[in-house]
C-alpha cells in the first residue's frame, strides 16, 4: 500500500528552514543511533538553500563526522559553475561546517560522458553503501525538490530516466538550461528510510496540490508522484504559500517537528 505522506506546514521560511533542519538532525541522530553512520542525499535547486544555511547554524561540523553527503542530482556544469548543485551546498553547508573532503560524494557534472559519470557514481554508492549490484542501495535521508512540471531530482515527465528500473544512476534530460543531468533513479530512491520533498512559496502551491491532491492518472505518473517509498517514511515540509490550495485529506498534517 502506498505509503501516506506526512505534511508538515509552517508559517513562513524562517520557521520553514528551522522545521527542516530540525528534522534533519532529528533523522541524522536516528540513524546513527541505529547504524552508526548517516547516509544522506542532497536535493538539488535553490529551495534546499534555506535548509543548508539553517543546518550550518544550528550544528557544528563535529556533528557530521559520520555522516557520508551524497547528492540526488546534477547539472552536468563544472563544481564551480553557479548551475552547480555541489557548488550551493559547499558555499552553504560544507564549507561553513568544515566537512572532510572524504564524506562528500558529488557526481562529476563536468565529465564529457554523462553516462561514464552516472557509472562513476554508482560505484561510489556502492563502495561507500556497501551494497551488492544487483541490490539497492538504503539512503537514511534523500532531500528532494519539486519543479512546475512535477519532476524531482533530474528525473523529468516523459524521459528514459523516469523508466529506468536497473540502474541506480543515470543521464536525465531537462527542458531548461543546462539541459544534460545525473540523477539517481526512482529505484534507489523509493529504498530510502526517509524521503524528504522541501517546497516552499507560492509558485509550488499548485503543483504541490496536483502531487499531494491528484485529480487525475496522469497526476499520479508524474516524476514527483512516482516516489513512493517502499519501506520509508515519505515527508513533505512547506511553509504556508506552498501548502495555500491544498485541503488536506491526502496527507496526514503534523505541527511543527521537535
Ligand atoms: C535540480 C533539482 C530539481 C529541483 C527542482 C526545484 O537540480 O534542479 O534537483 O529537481 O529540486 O527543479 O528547483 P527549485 O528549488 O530551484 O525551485
Amino acid at each position: 500500500m502506498a505509503v501516506l505522506p506526512e505534511l508538515h506546514v509552517l508559517n513562513d521560511l524562517s520557521q520553514w528552514a528551522a522545521a527542516a533542519a530540525t528534522l534533519t538532525l532529528k533523522l541524522r541522530r536516528q540513524a546513527l543511533e541505529e547504524r552508526g553512520r548517516f547516509l544522506l542525499a542532497l536535493s538539488g535547486g535553490r529551495t534546499p538553500e534555506q535548509l543548508y544555511h539553517r543546518l550550518a547554524t544550528v550544528s557544528t561540523g563535529s556533528e557530521w563526522t559520520s555522516t557520508d553527503f551524497f547528492f540526488s542530482d546534477e547539472r552536468c556544469v563544472p563544481p564551480e559553475h553557479s548551475e552547480s548543485n555541489f557548488h550551493l551546498a559547499e558555499q552553504a553547508l560544507f564549507r561553513p561546517l568544515n566537512i572532510p573532503q572524504p564524506h562528500i560524494h558529488r557526481m562529476r557534472g563536468e565529465h564529457p560522458d554523462p553516462d561514464t559519470a552516472a557509472r562513476e557514481y554508482e560505484d561510489v554508492l556502492q563502495a561507500v553503501t556497501n551494497t551488492a549490484r544487483g541490490g539497492w542501495p538504503h539512503l537514511d535521508l534523500v532531500l528532494l525538490g519539486v519543479g512546475n512540471d512535477g519532476h524531482t531530482a533530474s528525473l523529468f515527465p516523459g524521459t528514459d530516466a523516469l523508466h529506468e528500473r536497473r540502474r541506480w544512476v543515470t543521464v536525465g534530460h531537462a527542458p531548461s538550461d543546462p539541459p544534460r543531468r545525473l540523477t539517481l533513479t526512482l529505484g534507489v530512491i523509493n529504498q530510502a528510510t526517509v524521503v524528504l520533498f522541501l517546497a516552499s512559496g507560492e509558485s509550488k502551491a499548485g503543483i504541490v496540490k496536483t502531487i499531494l491532491e491528484p485529480q487525475q492518472e496522469s497526476d499520479r505518473q508524474l516524476p514527483a508522484a512516482l516516489v513512493r517509498p517502499e519501506r520509508g517514511r515519505l515527508i513533505w515540509v512547506l511553509d504556508r504559500a506552498a501548502a495555500a490550495t491544498l485541503t488536506g485529506h491526502s496527507t496526514q498534517t503534523h505541527p511543527r517537528p521537535t
